[in-house]
């Protein structure tokens, strides 16, 4: 298995490309199932996320098509991709498939929209929590599904198709709320989602959907409103950029320090972590060709977060602002909200000398203390690359294992460090 190499002491100069949004990609995907028509979806980054996503929708009869290198494209950037569902040939997204990853459940909707029948094994993933799926359940459920969880399985049935609801989500969730605007985009009547999730993957899902034919109000905001169609045709659509990946890289420069513009990148879908940045003392500049972050001073000021629904601090953030925080001055408190199990970054952080106590869902970083590479791992995609950020900076050689959580969620990551001056090389052990 690969290992990704990182030697610490450089500064980052240069431009970061931004891909296409991982966590947008994965649901405009699957809403291919939604019609017989083709989704050509535009700026796909090369993910192995989107790999094991195209296994799952081929094996329901979806046809995929990647468009070949276009000019003035080096090849690198994210492809184009259309997806085509003519025929629904299986319901049944099996076992093996979905446990590599949770999004992958999320076809529960579609294809119960579609077809009138799912049969979906309960999702698997990055280990940050339980990650239950009762609110897709309760959902489906107000609109018309009868669902039962048997031997490890969703099975739903609508027989008559969806009707249209008044659903008031208990809980945030961005994948319930995904699954059941795409549902009732071929609903009969009008469903309206309160307490949705306002994230921006959702406005871009919402989109595309619209481009499909969908009639969907207020998506971004906490109430949705979909009025269901006859039918859905096919459209073009292009992923927004990735907003985790751009937070990734610019607390990427605030620790080494030096200059770099994120090309592509949009800062209101994460105008909260940049606040936190600029907080801490990081220079951020918004430009029409993207985000420039840079930090010449020598000292980072501590900032504490909360994880929250967007808009609030990320928690696909929380780890590598961890990260950058162990080189704060003084004592940083962070508390995660979303998934109850999220800290195991906290451990491998550690094994590079950073001290950083725990209690219940709040970590107090006491920054300031110099890292030292070591050998470190980590099990899940966001907890991973909080290992990279930190091994920019350690002294010596951090060695990070378990690089197929990397791979799940950054394109080019050693390429596009690399590119800026930092020293991180991918072994094979
Ligand atoms: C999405 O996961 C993202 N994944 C996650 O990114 C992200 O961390 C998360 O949203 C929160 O922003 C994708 O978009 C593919 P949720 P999702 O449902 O939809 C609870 C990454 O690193 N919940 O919003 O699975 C759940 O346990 C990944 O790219 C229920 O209780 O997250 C959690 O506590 C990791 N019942 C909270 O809601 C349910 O039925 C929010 O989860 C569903 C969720």
């Amino acid at each position: 298995m690969d290992s990704i190499l990182v030697t610490g002491g450089n500064r980052l100069e240069g431009v970061i490309p931004i891909s296409g949004a991982k966590n947008a990609t994965l649901p405009l995907m699957i809403a291919s199932l939604l019609t017989d028509e083709e989704l050509v979806l535009e700026n796909v980054p090369h993910l192995a996320d989107v790999e094991s996503l195209i296994r799952i929708l081929t094996n329901h009869g979806v046809d995929y098509h990647v468009h070949g290198k276009r000019r003035g494209n080096n090849g690198k950037s994210g492809r184009t991709i259309a997806f085509r569902a003519k025929e629904i040939v299986d319901t049944t997204a099996p076992y093996e498939l979905v446990s590599r990853m949770r999004a992958s459940f999320w076809v529960i909707g579609p294809l119960l929209a579609r077809m009138h029948h799912a049969k979906v094994s309960l999702p698997g993933g990055c280990a940050i929590g339980t990650r239950p799926v009762d609110l897709f359940i309760s959902s489906l459920e107000a609109m018309g599904a009868k669902i039962k969880v048997e031997g490890g399985y969703a099975v739903a049935d609508a027989p008559d198709g969806l009707h249209g609801a008044h659903f008031k989500f208990p809980k945030v969730s961005v994948g319930a709320t995904h699954v059941a605007m795409m549902a009732a985009t071929l609903a009969h009547g009008t469903t309206v989602l309160e307490n949705a999730a306002r994230e921006p993957e959702v406005v871009d899902l919402a989109n595309c959907l619209i481009a499909m034919g969908a009639k969907i109000t207020g998506a971004g905001t906490s109430t949705i409103n979909i009025t269901g169609v006859e039918r859905l045709h096919g459209a073009t659509h292009r992923v927004l950029p990735d907003r985790i990946e751009t937070g990734t890289y610019a607390m990427a420069v605030a620790m080494t320090g030096g200059d770099v513009l994120l090309k592509g990148a949009e800062a209101p879908l994460l105008q909260n972590a940049l606040d936190a940045l600029s907080e801490a003392g990081v220079e951020i500049e918004e430009r029409n060709d993207g985000i420039r972050v840079s930090r010449n001073s020598e000292t980072l000021k501590s900032v504490d977060v909360t994880t929250e629904p967007f808009p609030g601090f990320p928690t696909d953030l929380q780890a590598q602002f961890m990260a950058l925080m162990t080189q704060a001055e003084g004592d940083t408190h962070i508390t995660e909200t979303i998934f109850e199990n999220r800290f195991m970054h906290v451990q491998e952080l550690a094994r590079l000398g950073a001290d950083i106590s725990l209690e219940g869902q709040t970590a107090t970083v006491h920054g300031g203390r110099p890292l030292k590479g070591a050998t470190v791992m980590a099990t899940d995609l966001r907890a991973s690359v909080s290992l990279v950020i930190a091994g920019l900076v350690a002294d010596g050689e951090t060695r990070i294992n378990r690089v197929y959580h990397l791979d799940r969620g950054f394109e080019n990551l050693e390429q596009k460090l690399s590119a800026c001056g930092a020293k991180v090389e991918r072994v094979s052990n």
